[in-house]
């Protein structure tokens, strides 16, 4: 496996892989990664085939992270996370760093960003004002430099997949955005590198998020008529801060298309929440 630090180097073996026709898949990631990452892999192996390259970029993006939030002491493991790239069957590993990904040189100071103005408003986006800004800003860049005919995303963020796609035609990238299933541990919890930071005691209490979209579907499933989303909220906040470490941020049913709230919720409507669980955030969503 080879592995790539400089942006200027990225680029130009992307280039000549261009050239060549060799196709390139592309997985962002801030790295500590999990089964849910190497899902992504696997997927965009499939895409690329045998013949392409599966690039593997491991950033923890500063942009993306509000004063307030974890950048800082975002989990970092990168000899694991080489070694299980390499037994992925990455090709490279894309690793740059913060100064040549957003130089802060006075005279060349980094100033550019991108902006995806309708799909980002609610749900994270309303809650983390400037998180898809950054988001968008980064993947962009990353798509500059590794040139990818593929990039795969995990529906365990559908939002920033829905954006990702949108800026990608929008902005006429020519690239395809695949969106991977949502990987869960066995009793329903999402995988997540932000996991690392619960306690045992809060990640047994971690399940409320999957039990409230569990109990969402059976509520739409067996009811005769569309739901009003606001009791279907109190009810499922409820239920999850019975959990004495759980707090909601917020619940949403919406339509996937437009992610625009949904008037009425009935089966096949997206629900997604975010779940303070001591002081770590986690989201999930799913369809009902
Ligand atoms: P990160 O949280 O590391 O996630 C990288 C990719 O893995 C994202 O596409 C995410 O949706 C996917 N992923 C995370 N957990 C998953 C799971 N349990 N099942 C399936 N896929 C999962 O998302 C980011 O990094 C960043 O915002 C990034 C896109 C890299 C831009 O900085």
């Amino acid at each position: 496996m080879r592995m790539v630090t400089s942006v200027a180097a990225m680029q130009r073996l992307a280039l000549r892989w261009r050239r060549q026709r060799t196709p390139i898949g592309l997985v962002p990631t801030m790295g500590y990664l999990h089964q849910g990452h190497l899902s992504l892999v696997r997927k965009a192996r499939q895409q690329v085939g045998t013949h392409g390259v599966v690039v593997v970029s491991i950033y923890v993006n500063p942009t993306q992270f509000a004063p307030s939030e974890d950048l800082g002491n975002y989990p970092r493991d990168l000899p694991r996370d080489k070694r299980l790239c390499g037994d992925a069957g990455v090709d490279l590993l894309f690793l740059p760093d913060n100064n040549q990904m957003y130089p802060a040189n006075d005279a060349v100071k980094f100033s550019t960003y991108v902006v995806e103005e309708s799909l980002s408003r609610g749900m994270e986006g309303a809650s983390r004002p400037t998180h898809f800004r950054g988001v968008t800003t980064v993947v962009a860049k990353l798509f500059n430099l590794v040139l990818p005919d593929v990039a795969v995303f995990g529906a365990k963020d559908l939002q920033q997949a829905a954006i990702v796609r949108r800026m990608a035609r929008d902005l006429n990238f020519p690239v395809k955005i695949v969106v991977a299933p949502t990987v869960r541990e066995a009793d329903g919890v999402a995988l997540s590198s932000r996991n690392k930071y619960l306690s045992l005691d809060e990640r047994g209490q971690a399940v409320a998020l999957w039990q409230a979209i569990e109990q969402a579907r059976r509520t739409v499933r067996t009811s005769k008529q569309p739901i009003a989303p606001g009791r279907l909220k109190s009810e499922l906040k409820w239920l999850i801060e019975t959990r004495p470490a759980a707090r909601v941020d917020y619940i949403e049913f919406f339509d996937p298309a437009t992610f625009e709230p949904a008037a009425k919720v009935r089966r096949g409507a997206h629900m997604a929440l975010a779940v303070f669980v001591g002081n770590t955030r986690l989201i999930d969503n799913a369809r009902l």
